[in-house]
């Protein structure tokens, strides 16, 4: 009769060991029975950057990167993406496994506003930023500098006092960003609108202007709570391996959303969509894709915003977004970078070095093509990711200290370096 487990043959002795497969798992401390000698450490498994390696049991997202699938807690990002009516939901969703009732909603949404203010100190930190220091420094700069606004954070067992700090962040992320922003531009701060939605509030406090009739466009509004939701969580990625890294040491949640924003940052995560627009402006016309992909091809550089380490068909939030350009470009008249991008897209979808590959577009290709006929600079992109996927980094945060079976994360190594060597005097070097 079948079993749940391997048999392992251990050919340097000839012994053999009975391994329990779980969840499509084996224990990697199950090897450690696995010795030549009673001294033998014992097997352990080597694997860079967890190509094959799950460190943690989550029920938020669930994604299947050869059928192209994306679910928050079982909800399909298609149907959210088309139905959800505030980020806020989304939100909620992430945090408690359930979409809110309206009491439910309201009510979060009442706590989150309520928020929605940054002391004047947490001003004057923006403030001692250069007027051109990147919007993802000052970003993650302030949130870690929150930690010490809120002492009370570092009790993170205690249930009020952690969703307090929960909720502070969700509601003070954006208005970071926008004042991140106006400091950048020289322009006077505009206050949180709590009457408005998470989405026009941003776009309110980005760029409202002396004009009195000012008002945030609806089409805008909607395409970027669309952007909010698709970006908000996206499981064991680079970033929320950081948050739950950096959390397993038990640091208030403020450090360690500082941290997972900093992994963020980089060119191959969330650093990608502005990257995707430097690519974009270094191509500059159509007539230049042809060469750029055979610079790709011959190894000089990447085809930013392509590629995935899951999805491996294609990222179903790419295929969101690009309809969504669609809605925007109505308003804002198309990006003239967009016809290099679909040419871009067009060519390598039909060339097997990209085929074979398994490079499709992932969702940084075409938001940054959305951002920037929206009007927010090039290097406020990853800001624009960071902001919704602070909700989710605290979901896998608070699902990860709750979980009674992770501990400090604290990886073993290879250890290639000097075996033990005596110490050489200065006058013997
Ligand atoms: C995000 O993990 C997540 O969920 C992340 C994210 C989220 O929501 O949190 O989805 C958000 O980070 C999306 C990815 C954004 N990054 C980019 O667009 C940067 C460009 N893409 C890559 O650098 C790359 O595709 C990654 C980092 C996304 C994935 O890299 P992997 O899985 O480590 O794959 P790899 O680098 O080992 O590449 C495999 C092969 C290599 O070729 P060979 O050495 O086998 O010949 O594919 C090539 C790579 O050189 N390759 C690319 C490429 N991406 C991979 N070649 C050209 N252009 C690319 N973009």
């Amino acid at each position: 009769m079948a079993k749940d487990s391997l048999t392992i043959t251990d050919n340097r002795t000839g012994t053999a060991y009975e391994v329990p497969i779980a969840d499509g798992t084996i224990n990697a401390i199950d090897l450690r029975k696995i010795k030549t000698d009673a001294e033998d450490f014992g097997l352990m498994t080597y694997d860079p950057a967890f190509m094959n390696t799950a460190s943690v049991r989550s029920k938020i997202t669930f994604i299947d990167g050869d059928k192209g699938i994306l679910r928050y807690r079982g909800y399909p990002i298609e149907q959210l993406a088309e139905h959800v009516g505030c980020f806020d939901e989304i939100g909620y969703l992430l945090l408690n496994g359930e979409l809110p009732n309206p009491k439910q909603l309201t009510e979060f949404q009442k706590t989150v506003n309520s928020h929605a203010i940054l002391h004047e100190n947490v001003k004057k930190i923006i403030e001692g930023f250069r007027h051109d220091a990147h919007p993802m420094g000052v970003f993650i700069s302030t949130v870690a500098a929150l930690s010490t606004f809120y002492p009370e954070a570092k009790n993170i067992f205690d249930q009020e006092i952690r969703r307090r700090q929960i909720y502070r962040l969700i509601a003070k992320v954006p208005i970071i960003a926008a004042y991140a922003y106006r400091h950048a531009m020289g322009l006077p701060y505009v206050a949180a609108d709590q009457e408005m939605s998470y989405a026009a509030n941003f776009i309110n406090m980005m760029f409202r202007n002396g004009d009195k009739n000012y008002a945030v466009h609806p089409v805008l509004e909607h395409a970027l709570m669309v952007l909010f939701i698709l970006h908000a969580d996206h499981e064991q990625n680079c970033g929320t391996n950081a948050m739950r890294a950096i959390g397993s040491s038990h640091v208030d949640p403020y450090a360690a959303t500082a941290g997972a924003a900093a992994a963020l940052w980089g060119p191959l995560h969330g650093g990608a969509n502005e990257a995707v627009l430097h690519m974009l402006n270094q191509i500059g016309t159509i007539e230049n894709v042809p060469a750029f992909i055979a610079s790709v091809k011959d190894g000089k550089g990447k085809l930013m915003g392509f590629g995935h380490r899951v999805y491996k068909n294609f990222d179903p939030r790419a295929t969101v977004i690009k309809r969504l350009a669609d809605e925007v470009f109505a308003v804002t008249g198309q990006n003239p970078r967009l016809k290099i991008a679909l040419e871009l897209e067009r060519i390598a979808l039909e060339d097997e070095y990209f085929i074979k590959r398994k490079l499709y577009p992932n969702v940084d290709f075409y938001s940054g093509l959305i951002y920037q006929a929206m009007g927010f600079p090039l290097d406020f992109y990853p800001v624009l990711f960071a902001i919704p996927r602070t909700a989710g980094w605290l979901s896998q945060w608070e699902e990860h200290i709750l979980d009674q079976e992770q501990k400090i994360a604290r990886p073993r190594q290879i250890y290639l370096g000097y075996d033990e060597r005596p110490w050489v005097p200065m006058d013997k070097r």
